[in-house]
């Protein structure tokens, strides 16, 4: 196993701590001698799990884990019905042990840290990326360090990362300016950086992409659709695919399909103009705060899987994205944070304008957790009535 750039191709032993490529800056990916590795669906025959896949996961030591992944992939057929798709799955990943996908990403990135012998983790987020890791390095026994956008963190993030006993820093200013700050903490090596730009994080998260392919007995959809932030889960389900294909498990790749919201989307407009990279959103806003991103590190990663497997990306507004929550809860009884609901709302736009074929099979990502964002349930719901507490007031009521 070694590190690769993937701009020059240059690499590194997995034994260095580097977060690019020294020489081109280019992002990293970790590559396996594939040819020494067996990975066999006949051989993997424990329920889904993150670590049921690992021998193309790179920890060989001890693991950190409290049982994350083996989420569900519900088959939606109301929802499907309403989208006008023939099949249709969602992987909710909001029911991951801390409420969202993250965990998969931490439990080897965590491990990793242990393995490199790091006493102190830190990283920048938009929410779930702090609550993770502030409970797998609670379970470590090392130190948190989180920096958050001040104000827009939704409330359950931010309480997870609070009592799980992160060290916890509210920055004047957004995602992106947390995240090039925590960039530049870590660069003095004290601290050990675990945002998606850390290759091994992104392991764990290819590990929805195997999950897919498993519970639909080791077949591929067509198309997986997933909300995009900092880009690195896109990225990471990606080569979990690329991977399964290398072995023969799958013949063709799901058509990535990433969708941003209106006033945050520089990836989705990138893909649209045909535009080699992206220009960053200097003041990224939407509902949907865990991707209220407007400079992604990943972008270079995800442009290249959404061109290589056929795919598409998408922008969605606020309201679209609202709708497709409650749609997601009322009709399939799915609870996720509004993050997680720009897929489908995504998804139902493709498929308005034509861009999609009805007939595919498509499975979306549910990133998140209703529970992560009780406020916001609260600004668009009905609010509760209130009535007397006396049956013939509530059935008064009721008719
Ligand atoms: N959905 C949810 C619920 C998220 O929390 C995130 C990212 C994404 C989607 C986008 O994933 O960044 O890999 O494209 N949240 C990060 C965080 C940024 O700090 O928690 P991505």
């Amino acid at each position: 196993m070694f590190l690769e750039c993937i701009e020059c191709k240059a690499t590194y032993p997995d034994s260095e701590i580097i977060y690019r490529c020294p020489k081109c800056s280019g992002l990293l990916d970790v590559i396996y001698d594939y040819s020494k590795i067996d990975f066999r669906p006949e051989k993997l025959t424990q329920p889904p799990s993150v670590w049921k896949y690992k021998p193309l996961l790179p920890i060989k030591g001890r693991i950190i884990s409290i049982n994350e992944g083996g989420t569900p992939l519900y088959k939606c057929g109301r929802l499907a019905k309403q989208i006008g798709i023939r099949e249709l799955y969602v992987k909710h990943e909001g029911l991951n042990p801390t409420g969202s996908f993250k965990d998969r990403g931490m439990t080897v990135g965590v491990s990793k840290a242990l393995e490199l012998g790091v006493k102190t983790v830190a990283c920048a987020s938009t929410g779930n990326t702090s609550a993770s890791l502030a409970i797998y390095a609670a379970k470590a026994g090392i130190t948190a360090v989180v920096l958050l956008p001040a104000g827009k963190v939704a409330m359950g993030k931010l309480a997870q990362a609070l009592m799980h006993g992160a060290k916890v820093l509210s920055i004047k200013g957004n995602f992106d300016e947390a995240f090039r700050l925590v960039q530049e903490l870590c660069d003095s090596g004290d601290f050990y950086l675990l945002n998606s730009i850390n290759p091994f994080r992104l392991e764990g998260q290819k590990t929805i992409g195997f999950e897919i392919v498993d519970q639909l007995g080791w077949k591929a959809p067509d198309r997986v659709v997933l909300p995009v932030g900092n880009a690195g889960n896109i990225s990471a389900i990606y080569k979990g695919f690329v991977e399964l294909q290398k072995f023969d498990i799958i013949d063709e790749i799901p058509k990535m399909t990433g969708v941003q919201a209106e006033k945050a989307a520089p990836i989705a407009d990138a893909f649209k103009k045909g535009a080699k990279d992206i220009v960053p959103v200097s003041r990224p806003e939407t509902v949907a705060t865990a991707i209220r991103i407007g400079d992604p590190v990943n972008a270079p990663k995800a442009l290249r899987a959404i061109r290589n497997s056929g795919g598409m990306a998408e922008i969605v507004s606020d309201e679209e994205i609202v709708q497709a929550q409650k749609d997601l809860a009322r009709l399939e009884g799915i609870g996720v944070e509004p993050a997680s609901a720009a897929s489908v709302a995504g998804l139902r736009k493709l498929i308005e304008e034509g861009a999609i074929d009805g007939d595919e099979c498509i499975v979306c990502v549910t990133t998140g957790h209703l529970l992560k964002d009780p406020e916001e349930v609260m600004r668009v719901c009905d609010k509760p009535i209130g009535v007397e507490a006396d049956i013939k007031a509530i059935r008064a009521f009721l008719k």
